[in-house]
């Protein structure tokens, strides 16, 4: 267990670079298992995210070498038992959501896919009823065995389905269908599809490989089936993520940054939000130069599907939000149990309460240091913000879900000027004391427990 040691009130100040799309390597990662020829990857980020992918699809047969910024990746089904062709273990898959993305690509190639139920980050109920229901809509037989998928059909074929349910569209449900179907016979239609860059960033990885896509981008992806796919060079793009993770570090700190190789584009609507805070955005085609205000105003948003503001920011702009001068109001519609930082953020002085679906948040003039826990990747990444900009010492606690997206968050923020470091975790009070009082209950049990 590993914690980061923050000592707050440094501004950020300089440049850094952003990092490639953990969320676009990963599905692109998956994508090596349709082709017949290596897949070569750069700008993979090294976070344990990839480590967990590259391990399930060692199992699967994929040869995975890294070289300097490549990451290589060759599938040979031959090699080899029969029986691990197909699967994809429980210990891997429940760590991580996004190893699920190897069904569709293993049903289309290998007629066959075994996967467990995914794991990830706890962000309340995440089904995957519309990856099943895509893949039942070309033709796949599917059951559920001891808490595998069980996939199975000799060809795919190409069907007119829909990725729409309660939250919107399913990113990686998306990811998943559009691989299955660029090896389908004949077209695919997906209606209601995943926007998001991430996305269209897999798309154009996969016509490299030979697929016949159109429609990336939008709601309506049409994909003509091919009857073999081979290997390609891909850049991943950048992470739109990590560079509002860095903008926002930046805002909270009144700081002043510059990022290159940003994904400016896909950053739109957090790029609004910031400018609504009172930030001075300026961009290039690919950098982003944000100069904080002395005081932060009030935000309001919902976070939303593509291109609306990526839920996966909205932690990191309720952090924002602790010490803006007014009442923020913050919603999430993709995951509606998202704010499991806001107890944490509580902790260090800010005032928030949650009002049904609505998180109300009303500026404080300063945070205070304190321990919190970082209960999942972007809930931790928000808690170092916060963190950042409180008075005294922070410590952020079992931060291995923040190491799942960010490659050394900690050395990044710390060349801006920040003072962090990466320390063993130390007990925590609250676990502590949650410990005292389970003795103490357990005793009581004991001595009222019938003889
Ligand atoms: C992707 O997760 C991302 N992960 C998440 O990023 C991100 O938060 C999420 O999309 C939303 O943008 C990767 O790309 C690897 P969804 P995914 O399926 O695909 C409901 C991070 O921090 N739903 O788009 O798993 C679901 O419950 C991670 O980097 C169904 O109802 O999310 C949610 O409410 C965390 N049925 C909504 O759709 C399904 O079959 C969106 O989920 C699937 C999803």
């Amino acid at each position: 267990m590993e914690a980061f040691r923050i000592l707050g009130g440094q501004r950020l100040d300089g440049e850094v670079r952003v990092d490639g799309a953990k969320n676009a390597a990963l599905p692109a990662m998956a994508a090596a298992l349709l082709g017949d020829e290596p897949l070569r990857l750069t700008g993979v980020p090294r976070v344990t995210d990839v480590t967990t992918l590259a391990a399930v699809l060692r199992h699967l047969h994929v040869a995975v070498r890294r070289e300097n910024d490549i990451l290589q990746l060759e599938s040979d089904a031959s090699r080899g038992e029969a029986s691990q062709r197909f699967l994809a273990p429980q210990h891997l898959v429940a760590r991580m959501r996004a190893s699920f993305c190897v069904l569709g690509p293993l049903l289309a190639l290998r007629g066959r896919a075994v996967v467990s139920l995914p794991g990830g980050c706890h962000l309340g109920d995440r089904p995957v009823d519309l990856h099943l229901r895509g893949l039942a809509a070309l033709g796949a037989d599917i059951r559920l065995e001891r808490g595998h998928v069980v996939a199975e059909s000799k060809r795919l074929r190409g069907a007119m389905l829909s990725m729409s349910g309660r939250h919107g569209p399913s990113v990686t449900g998306t990811a998943n269908v559009l691989m299955a179907a660029t090896l389908a016979r004949g077209t695919t239609t997906i209606a209601s599809a995943a926007r998001e860059p991430e996305i269209v960033d897999l798309g154009r990885c996969l016509r490299k490989m030979g697929a016949k896509i159109e429609g990336l981008g939008t709601s309506t992806i049409e994909v003509h089936g091919v009857e073999q796919l081979g290997g390609a060079t891909h850049q991943v793009m950048p992470d739109r993520i990590e560079a509002a993770t860095l903008l926002a570090a930046t805002a909270i700190t009144r700081g002043q940054v510059t990022l290159r190789g940003a994904p400016v584009e896909a950053l739109q609507s957090v790029l609004e939000l910031l400018t609504d805070a009172g930030c001075q955005i300026d961009t290039t085609p690919d950098t982003i130069r944000l100069r904080s205000p002395e005081r932060l105003q009030p935000i309001c948003f919902t976070a939303r599907p593509y291109p609306g503001v990526p839920t996966d920011v909205q932690p990191l702009l309720t952090a924002l939000a602790t010490l803006g001068g007014g009442t923020s109001t913050i919603e999430d519609q993709v995951f509606s149990a998202r704010f499991r930082h806001l107890a944490e953020l509580r902790r260090l002085g800010a005032r928030i309460e949650l009002e049904g679906p609505r998180a109300k948040v009303r500026g404080v003039e300063q945070l205070t240091g304190a321990h919190v826990c970082a209960t999942d990747l972007r809930a931790g990444a928000a808690l170092v913000l916060a963190g950042l900009a409180a008075q005294g010492e922070t410590l952020v606690h079992d931060v291995a879900p923040i190491d799942r997206g960010h490659e050394r968050l900690e050395a990044k923020l710390s060349r801006l000027g920040a003072d962090i470091e990466r320390v063993p975790s130390q007990r925590r009070p609250t676990l502590l004391m949650n410990r005292q009082r389970a003795r103490e209950r357990a005793a009581v049990a004991a001595r009222s427990a019938p003889r």
